[in-house]
């Protein structure tokens, strides 16, 4: 798959299968997350690579969305600090983390955790460091029948103005 089809083809997936991700795949994705650039090459971002299935359990209630990632085997949980909010740089970093799942054959779909007092009790955050969003990632388990959230892109003409607003 060459860079362009894996961006384009990607998407969003809650069906998982519960084999865990290979040691070898899970650290081919972890470093392409660590190539994403960052503003000033600041580099402030960490990542919390969850496996335990009670610590992926009680992640499902850090959201108000995500009652279904105790499924997935991994959750990485993109962190940044608190001042900074640093969205941008998480950004690229989720986008690195799904293409090279993608990639890899490996299923993802980014999450968010709305309950930050939740978070920073269950994975014991550093109290100037939060994590918006996760992760999910593991084997693609069935499609699921029908999908609201599936929707189709918007136009491109709907999406780019061209020289001026
Ligand atoms: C910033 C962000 C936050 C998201 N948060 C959630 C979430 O909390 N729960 C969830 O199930 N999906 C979440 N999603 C996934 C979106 O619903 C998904 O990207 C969208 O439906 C497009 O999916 P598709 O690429 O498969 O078409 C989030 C996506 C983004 C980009």
């Amino acid at each position: 798959m060459d860079a362009y089809d894996a961006i384009i083809t990607k998407r969003d997936t809650r069906s998982y299968l519960p084999d865990p991700v290979e040691p070898e795949l899970l650290d081919r994705v972890l470093r392409a997350a660590r190539m994403a650039g960052s503003a000033k090459n600041a580099q402030p971002t960490r990542i919390v690579a969850v496996t335990d299935p009670d610590t992926r359990a009680r992640l499902a209630d850090c959201g108000d969305f995500t009652s279904w990632i105790g499924s997935p085997p991994v959750v990485l949980v993109l962190t940044c600090p608190v001042e900074t909010g640093r969205l941008f740089d998480l950004g690229r970093m989720a986008q690195n983390i799904m293409v090279a799942a993608h990639d890899a054959g490996l299923a993802t779909c980014p999450v968010t955790f709305q309950h930050q007092d939740r978070l920073r009790e269950v994975l014991g955050l550093a109290a100037d460091v939060e994590g918006p969003h996760a992760i999910t990632l593991g084997h693609p388990g069935p499609p699921p029948e029908a999908n609201p959230l599936r929707a189709p892109r918007i136009a491109l003409e709907e999406l780019v103005h061209r020289e001026r607003w």
